[in-house]
């Protein structure tokens, strides 16, 4: 397999379509809700998932496509190669706030990320990773995440876990959110590890997130040493929702240990 041809193709594909959301807001969005009424999709988050099976299929027709709007295939089995898409990740953002959305994209092969890309398309800033080759942020080098103590960290969490809530206590995440430096939630999953990955928060966990959300930023985190689990320790789940965490090694040892209670 042609890994870097690959890399080079999955890059200007996901420039193209980066252009093509800008562009969006030149036009009338629909927007529709999805099982839940806070759960937001437009035309253009197919338009854009549509837009990368087209160009996939055509280009590579043995590679298998796992997308958030369901153009792509049945995922039940990890097995060949796997493109684990989300055209817009931060629909919400895309709406309300035309920025601090991505398009995240992990390619898989057997179940092993081998290539990872984040893209902050409002900021045109581009995270990616190729599995041992390292990450990057634009064309800078990331390096490699050291621990930080609880104290001086920052920890994306979003409110809604941190009031009672069906899924987790929330005392001890509220003694987390008192002893840490300070907590942000920018509604976006994927920007959060692409931000964890490149030291600019130190932890996120979430209690539901899907394959699409995570499998991108799996692969640029590993490539800089951060840890990234479900929030039982085990390897974040890629073909169903689960709970997940990403965090520098020590202080994602520290908040499992210490500030995790599934219900
Ligand atoms: C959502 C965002 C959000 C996270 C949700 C995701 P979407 O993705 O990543 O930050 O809290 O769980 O579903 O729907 O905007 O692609
Ligand atoms: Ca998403
Ligand atoms: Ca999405």
């Amino acid at each position: 397999m042609n890994w870097g041809a690959i890399d080079r193709y999955a890059k200007s594909l996901i420039k193209e379509a980066g252009h093509k959301i800008r562009i969006s807001f030149f036009s009338t969005i629909d927007i529709d809700s999805k099982a839940e009424a806070n759960d937001l999709v437009t035309n253009i988050d197919r338009e854009i998932e549509r837009f990368f099976i087209r160009r996939i299929k055509n280009d590579f027709p043995d590679h298998r496509i796992f997308g958030e709007e369901g153009f792509g295939d049945e995922i039940d089995s990890l097995e060949g190669i796997i493109w684990m898409l989300d055209p817009i990740d931060g629909t919400m953002n895309f709406i309300h706030q035309k920025r601090n959305f991505a398009i995240s994209l992990g390619i898989y092969a057997d179940g092993i990320g081998m290539l990872g890309y984040i893209y902050d398309v409002m900021n045109d800033d581009f995270y990616h990773a190729f599995k041992d080759e390292g990450a990057y942020f634009n064309d800078e080098r990331l390096p490699v995440l050291e621990n930080t103590p609880l104290e001086e960290a920052i920890i994306g969490v979003n409110a809604s876990w941190v009031a009672p809530n069906r899924k987790i206590e929330n005392e001890p995440i509220v003694e987390m959110v008192h002893k840490c430096r300070g907590t942000r939630s920018y509604g976006s999953a994927a920007m959060e590890l692409a931000y964890v990955s490149s030291g600019r928060i130190d932890a996120y966990l979430s209690l539901r997130l899907s394959p699409w959300d995570i499998a991108g930023g799996i692969v640029i985190a590993h490539e800089v040493g951060a840890i990234a689990t479900n929030l039982k320790g085990e390897p974040p789940h890629l073909l169903g929702q689960d709970t997940f965490i990403v965090a520098r090694p020590g202080l994602h040892d520290e908040i499992l240990r210490n500030y995790i209670k599934l219900k």
